[in-house]
């Protein structure tokens, strides 16, 4: 029996190093967090036409998400209802319908079954066509950004992202025509349990410094003062870290997007020309974060390095390995020599081989092959940073932490963590929407904060 109250405790800040090594635990994500929360399927960009199709994973399940001739996006299990055979092999792609390599039944690209080979011969004209249709998924799409969910009873797309929603817009349509992904993803095999990268992406600014010493030693430039944490930087003034409901959060520096990009004139100069369109349309706060550098999970496995432009997701194999799919963000009005050396600079730092997540390769399968010893894994992790620099801030939803550096949104995800994986149902969790930041209880932090700012400025 899995007793998450004992494995996630809230109120200390700690996680029992179970979570990232025992088959029964990652069972029951499967379950209850795959199986119920909406999930990054592909971009727009990748689906223009009819008949263009990706494949890609939701959990452990192969999942085809297509462009139907009506010109609306299916998805659904890559999973032959005759015999169980893969109806789609290939990565991505353009097609009419989806042949099953087997027996060939085929299905139309909104999943139904339009022809059995023999038909009338071998099934007497009598099988049932229309309840063999692919097992069809929610789909939906958030500023271009596909998603499938299995839940029906699961909130909307945009009620699941919630406040993240409103932080993802600076960046996704903040600037002209918004954003696309650059693909197809590059994507390599990780032995490390899925939550070491979601969580180092959703909060960890503090393993910077030391994990990357060397590239940002290399790089200098905005990041460059991190480097082996020498430099006596004013971490309370240069950033801040948020959680929002549902697990996601961000840790943003301020005014270092293009930290890590050498080569970055063009994209220096489009987000110093775009800055002021953003502050127009979205207001000052988010303006504040358009030229800042962002690292992010949308709960449970999708990541991302906005201003550094990677983005990620962790499709788990078993509790400890996973494929990591990397693609490139870009804006689309960029200029194409723009778009170029983005692709490039972001390749070259956290893609399959880039120096950056090579660094972070190590500490992410250490983490979990550490505990495949038993008495390892009796002990707990622990996520207690800056308790109490946090709560709710006049200009930015969600709790806000004090600096770019802490571990609220480790504390926001874990807490969510705990909550879906002991919830029975979408419903036990929706009766506590009101409440999901009780954890988080200095609410006057940031009024306390401000206010002491103020005095001091007059
Ligand atoms: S398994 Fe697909 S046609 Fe038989
Ligand atoms: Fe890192």
């Amino acid at each position: 029996m899995i007793d998450m109250d004992k494995l996630v405790d809230i109120e200390n800040s700690t996680q029992s190093k179970q979570v990232f090594w025992d088959q029964d635990i990652y069972d029951l994500e499967l379950e209850r967090i795959f199986g119920r929360c909406w999930l990054f399927l592909a971009h727009e960009s990748q689906l223009e036409k009819p008949g263009d199709f990706f494949t890609t994973k939701m959990g452990e399940d192969s999942v085809i998400v297509v462009r139907h001739t009506d010109g609306s996006l299916k998805a659904f299990i890559n999973s032959c209802t005759h015999r169980g055979n893969s109806v789609c092999t290939a990565d991505s792609g353009n097609t009419k319908s989806f042949v099953c390599n087997y027996h060939g039944w085929v299905y139309s690209t909104d999943g139904s079954l339009v022809d059995v080979p023999l038909k009338e011969k071998c099934y007497h004209d009598e099988i049932d066509m229309a309840s063999l249709s692919l097992p069809s998924i929610r789909v939906d799409s958030y500023r271009g950004f596909v998603f499938g969910c299995f839940d029906e009873t699961a909130p909307s797309l945009v009620d699941f992202l919630g406040d993240w929603g409103w932080y993802l817009d600076t960046w996704m349509v903040g600037a002209g025509s918004g954003v696309e992904l650059v693909g197809p993803p590059m994507k390599s095999i990780l032995k490390c349990n899925w939550k070491v990268p979601a969580e180092n992406f959703v909060g960890d600014a503090y393993h910077v410094g030391w994990t990357h010493a060397s590239a940002l030693e290399m790089l200098g430039g905005e990041l460059g003062g991190l480097a082996g944490n020498r430099a006596n930087m004013p971490f309370d003034e240069l950033g801040i870290q948020i959680t929002t409901r549902h697990g996601h959060g961000f840790g943003v520096i301020d005014h270092a997007a293009v930290g890590i990009h050498e080569k970055r004139d063009g994209y220096l100069k489009f987000l110093q020309d775009t800055l002021p369109s953003v502050a127009e349309k979205l207001g000052q706060p988010r303006a504040k974060l358009y030229d800042g550098h962002w690292n992010c999970t949308t709960f449970p496995n999708c990541s991302f390095l906005y201003g550094t432009n990677i983005f990620k997701v962790w499709h788990p194999r078993g509790p400890h390995e996973i494929e990591v799919w990397s693609w490139v963000i870009v804006h689309k009005d960029m200029d194409d020599e723009t778009k170029r050396e983005v692709v490039k600079q972001a390749a070259r730092s956290f893609g399959t081989a880039g120096t950056l997540e090579s660094d972070d390769g190590d500490n992410m399968v250490n983490s979990t092959r550490n505990n495949q010893g038993r008495h390892t894994r009796a002990n707990n992790m622990d996520s207690r940073m800056a308790v109490g620099y946090e709560g709710p801030h006049p200009d930015y939803p969600g709790i806000v932490g004090s600096s770019f550096i802490g571990e609220t949104s480790y504390r926001g995800f874990y807490r969510f963590y705990q909550e879906i994986m002991s919830a029975d149902s979408w419903e036990a969790i929706r009766a506590k929407d009101d409440q999901w930041d009780d954890c988080f209880p200095n609410k006057d932090y940031w009024a306390k904060r401000l206010a002491a700012k103020a005095n001091v400025g007059e």
